[in-house]
Order: C-alpha cells, then sequence, then structure tokens
C-alpha cells in the first residue's frame, strides 16, 4: 500500500497540474506574440494545438472534405482544418482566430462544421481560412436519473440513437442517420416523434458555448437565458456549441416505415394530407413526411415516411385513410429509430460528389384550399423538372411535411416566430452530377421559388418563414423569424460577442445582418 502509493503519488500529481495548465486559458498576449512570429493562423494553430491541425497533405484533412454531404462544400479548400478533442481546445482555437482576426494576421477567417450537411458552399467550410471539425466531439453521455442526454457537438443522429437504444431512450432527432446533430438543432429541427415533442430546439435544456472571446459558458432556462433562446434557430451566429443537454424519454418499438403510392392518386392524397396535417386532427405520437420523386421529367411516385407508437394496431385512424390507398409498396413495420433512421439513409440522395440544393416555403394550411394549392404547386414542380431534365445525373424531389400550431407551440421558447395558424412545409431537393450545371438549376429554381409564392399569395396562403435546415442560399430565413426576434438576435450578438467575431470572422452560413 505505502509502496504503491509512494509510485503514483508523483504521477498524480504530475496529471493534476498538466490538467491545470490545459484548463487555465492562454494569455492573449502570448497568443499575439505567436501569431505574429508566424504571421499565419494555421501555424499559431498548429503550435497551441499540437496533432490536432491538419494539412491539404494530411489524410485526415483528405477524409473530412470528403465528408461533405455535397460538391458545392467540398470545393473550398481551408488552408487548415482543425479537429478539436475537447472544449478547451476549441477555447483555444477560437481565441487564437479572434485575436488573430482583430490584429489583421492572414488566414484567421474560419468556419465550423458538424455533419456538414447543409449542400452550399461556405455554410460549414471556408476558402483560404480555418475550418473546425467537430466531429472527434462524438460523446453520448445519459444522466443517472435517465432524463437527459448530453451530446458532444460534433455528433450524428445515429450515433445518439445507437448509444439511446440499448437503454430503451429516445431523443427528438433528425430523421437520417448520418445527418449532424449540431446544425440540425441550432437551425430549429423538424423530426421524429414530432407532435409529442415539439421541435428538436424546444428540446434542449442546456448548451454548453464558447463564445467568440474563447470563454466557456452553460447556456439554459435559468443561466445566460438569452443566449439559450438565440441558440434555437439562431445557427452559428453565437459561439460553438460544444454539447448539447437534450431531454430523453422511454421509447419501446414503433411503427415505422415507408408508403409508395403511384403518382396517379395524387389529388387523393392532397386531400389526405390537408386533413391529416390539420392541428385539431393531428395525432401527437405522428409523424409524416411525404416525397414527390421525379425521374428525367417524369413524375414516378409519391413516397412516404410514416411513424406512429407503438402501443396501437396499424393503421391508426390517422394514417387509415393512407393505408387505405392504393399501394406500390411498404415496409410499414415495428421497429427501432435507428432501423429506421438507417433505411431513410439508404434511399436518401448520394453523398458523394454530387452538387445539392435544398430549397423551401412555407404555406397555411385551409383545408381544401391548401389541397388545391398543392395540386397547383405540382404542376408548376413538373413544368421546372421537364424544363431541368438535361441537368446530367438529375434527382428531383418535393416534399410536404405538417407543421401544425399543436407541433410547433409545444415547449417553444424559440426564436422561429411561428405563430397562430397551421402551416404545411414545402421542400425541394435536388442532385445533379455537375458543377456547370449549377447556376442553371438555381436560376429555374428562383423562378420556381417567385411563382409558388405569386400563388400562395393569390390565394390567402401565404407565409413567409423559411426553415433554415432547408433553406437555399439566397433565401434568407433568419428575417423570415419576424422584426422582434432579429432584434432580440442582434441584441444577444452584441451582448455575447462584443467584437462580432461570429458575424465578421465567421462569414459562413446564414448571418445576422444578411
Ligand atoms: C439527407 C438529409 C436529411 C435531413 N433530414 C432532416 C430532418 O429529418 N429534419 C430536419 O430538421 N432537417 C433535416 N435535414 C436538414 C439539416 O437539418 C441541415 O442540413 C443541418 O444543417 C444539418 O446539420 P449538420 O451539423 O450536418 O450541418 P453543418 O453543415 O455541419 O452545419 C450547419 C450549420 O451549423 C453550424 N454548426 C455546425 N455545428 C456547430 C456547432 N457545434 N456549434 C455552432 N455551429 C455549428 C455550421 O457552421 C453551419 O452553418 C436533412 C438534410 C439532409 C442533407
Ligand atoms: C468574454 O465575453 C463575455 C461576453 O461578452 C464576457 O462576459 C467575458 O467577460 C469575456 N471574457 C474575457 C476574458 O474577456
Amino acid at each position: 500500500m505505502a509502496v504503491s502509493f509512494s509510485i503514483f503519488f508523483p504521477l498524480i500529481l504530475v496529471s493534476f497540474f498538466v490538467s491545470l495548465v490545459h484548463a487555465v486559458p492562454i494569455d492573449p498576449s502570448t497568443i499575439l506574440n505567436q501569431l505574429k512570429k508566424n504571421g499565419a493562423c494555421c501555424t499559431a494553430l498548429n503550435y497551441f494545438l499540437p496533432g490536432k491541425v491538419f494539412l491539404p497533405t494530411d489524410i485526415k484533412y483528405q477524409s473530412s472534405q470528403l465528408s461533405y454531404w455535397s460538391a458545392q462544400e467540398q470545393s473550398l479548400h481551408p488552408t487548415c482544418i482543425v479537429i478539436p478533442e475537447t472544449t478547451q481546445d476549441v477555447s483555444t482555437a477560437v481565441t487564437i482566430m479572434s485575436v488573430g482576426y482583430q490584429a489583421s494576421i492572414s488566414g484567421c477567417k474560419f468556419a465550423m462544421r458538424g455533419g456538414g450537411h447543409t449542400p452550399f458552399a461556405g455554410a460549414a467550410n471556408i476558402d483560404g481560412g480555418v475550418t473546425i471539425d467537430m466531429q472527434s466531439m462524438n460523446s453520448v453521455t445519459v444522466s443517472s436519473d435517465r432524463k437527459s442526454v448530453s451530446m458532444g457537438g460534433g455528433n450524428r443522429w445515429g450515433n445518439v440513437y445507437s448509444v439511446l437504444e440499448p437503454l430503451d431512450l429516445a431523443t427528438v432527432g433528425g430523421r437520417v442517420s448520418y445527418v449532424g446533430m449540431p446544425g440540425l438543432t441550432i437551425g430549429g429541427g423538424v423530426s421524429f416523434f414530432s407532435g409529442r415533442y415539439g421541435l428538436v430546439c424546444n428540446n434542449i435544456q442546456s448548451y454548453e458555448v464558447v463564445l467568440g472571446n474563447g470563454t466557456i459558458v452553460t447556456a439554459s432556462g435559468t443561466a445566460n437565458a438569452p443566449l439559450w433562446r438565440a441558440l434555437k434557430g439562431g445557427s452559428n451566429n453565437f459561439g460553438i456549441v460544444t454539447r448539447f443537454d437534450a431531454k430523453a424519454f422511454s421509447q419501446s418499438d414503433y411503427w415505422g416505415g415507408s408508403i409508395s403510392q403511384p403518382i396517379t392518386n395524387k389529388e387523393a392524397f392532397f386531400d389526405f394530407f390537408v386533413n391529416f396535417a390539420a392541428s385539431e386532427n393531428f395525432d401527437s405520437y405522428a409523424a409524416l413526411i411525404s416525397d414527390f420523386a421525379w425521374v428525367a421529367g417524369v413524375p414516378s411516385l409519391i413516397h412516404n415516411v410514416a411513424y406512429t407508437n407503438g402501443d396501437v394496431a396499424w393503421p391508426p385512424p390517422a394514417y387509415a385513410p393512407l393505408d387505405a390507398m392504393p399501394k406500390l409498396a411498404t415496409t410499414i413495420r415495428k421497429g427501432m429509430t435507428s432501423d429506421f433512421a438507417d433505411e431513410i439513409a439508404t434511399i436518401a440522395l448520394p453523398t458523394e460528389d454530387h452538387n445539392n440544393l435544398l430549397m423551401t416555403l412555407t404555406f397555411v394550411n385551409k383545408g381544401d384550399v391548401s389541397a388545391s394549392f398543392m395540386s397547383q404547386a405540382f404542376d408548376l414542380a413538373n413544368a421546372a423538372a421537364v424544363e431541368l431534365t438535361t441537368v446530367v445525373g438529375l434527382i428531383y424531389t418535393m416534399t410536404f411535411q405538417p407543421l401544425p400550431q399543436v407541433l410547433y407551440s409545444k415547449n417553444a421558447k424559440d426564436v422561429l416566430g411561428l405563430d397562430g395558424e397551421d402551416y404545411i412545409n414545402l421542400l425541394f431537393t435536388l442532385s445533379w452530377t455537375l458543377p456547370t450545371d449549377n447556376d442553371r438549376v438555381y436560376a429555374r429554381m428562383q423562378e420556381l421559388e417567385a411563382d409558388l409564392i405569386a400563388l400562395e399569395k393569390q390565394m390567402d396562403l401565404y407565409n413567409d418563414f423559411v426553415y433554415l435546415n432547408y433553406a437555399a442560399q439566397w433565401q434568407k430565413p433568419i428575417s423570415s423569424y419576424g422584426a422582434e426576434n432579429m432584434q432580440f438576435l442582434k441584441s444577444v450578438s452584441r451582448q455575447y460577442d462584443p467584437k462580432q467575431i461570429f458575424q465578421n470572422a465567421v462569414p459562413g452560413g446564414f448571418k445576422l445582418n444578411d
């Protein structure tokens, strides 16, 4: 006993001092000296974070680049990629870039990324600056009372579900296993279990955040509450979120899977959908996402992915009309979230080398009028699909999702500004091979967007909400939250980021002044 004590005591002492040294932030003047000596941010980063900074010749740099969902993001080339392992690493990196940016040292602008699923260039990558790739911060820890789960700020949903499921637990999250947890959450989040638990952002109890001066803070309903609220839809404008603490709940297997229908059934489908999506009918256990897919300019089928409670017989009343329609195929069975999330991942779009676009709109659900709008929206979408048939490798889908008041108002402390009515979200997802087709695709989709907005206005169904996670680069999701929410977000930005690092040194994504 005495011997082992004397052997281990110095070791304990040494490791104690080592961790103490790491926990103390590096003095900004030391950083500035180093930055001036090197004249470049990546060199200084490598000095303070050895082994965690990667150059274009490193395999880790290359695999990070290849793991973006779209070619537009892959086409940007940061001078170096930082892969932090701890919150302190993130703080050190942000302090260096912040000090360097303010001293006009070159290459100190930066981007941060989670799963890298935003399609457009620059949202989570940068040319000639620094990208912070959060991939190694992927711990998932359940609290001892099983009521919450802490997720490191670089997780993907599949990893979260794979830890929760053996414990018969779940949390509100994305539908596709490889999509990033952080971006989806701070962008709002519509999801599995939507009805019962509301939007993903409103399920977060606290965040750990690295601010623009490198300070680490906790933001919750009781500590830094304005920051907590701002992160419920305010995206990458306030800091790097290193940990998300979400509510967890018990979950056994439940009904899920897909039902595909012939396109000839579309008018009956629209009538079903507007009823399903109305607050007064909305099954709080249900989630539904309905895709129309085109192949070579020809509409091929309607593909519905449906989920509900496992305690009832299939189909429960909300889904009965859908189940009774003509079917091409169905995979409805009882299963667990990761099973369903992997199923969608296999049918989702190609993940490599394709150029991608998401574009979204919102319209009010007024029953029959909205069903008629959906039918006319289909015709407008079809016209665009026909015109784009010469785009090589084009995959073109139009998706409807319910956004009833009972869903978005649950636990709401967010800044999305959704108010009063039942809505339906409309999403276009396009994917194609050649970057030389990008401008043509963007131009035609902007024309379609304008046509759809005009039709909404004409039918008195217009709502200006733009869901950030589905927005195209030219859309303005944050200003769609309304003037009051914009003012609030800007005041939080001034309070927590007085030097405006996340507005100026982080140019990518949707900014507060766009
Ligand atoms: C196949 C597919 C399926 C999808 N399914 C769903 C779905 O079911 N529900 C839904 O709501 N959305 C869905 N989306 C949209 C998705 O929410 C967005 O693409 C989201 O941005 C993905 O998050 P990410 O972490 O992968 O993205 P990234 O592109 O890495 O990040 C998005 C933004 O968040 C910032 N960011 C990332 N991590 C952090 C962090 N730790 N701290 C601060 N800022 C950070 C980035 O700078 C960037 O601006 C899907 C998208 C795809 C491509
Ligand atoms: C960092 O910024 C926050 C928010 O403005 C502030 O409260 C904190 O005192 C700052 N820390 C340092 C070391 O300047």
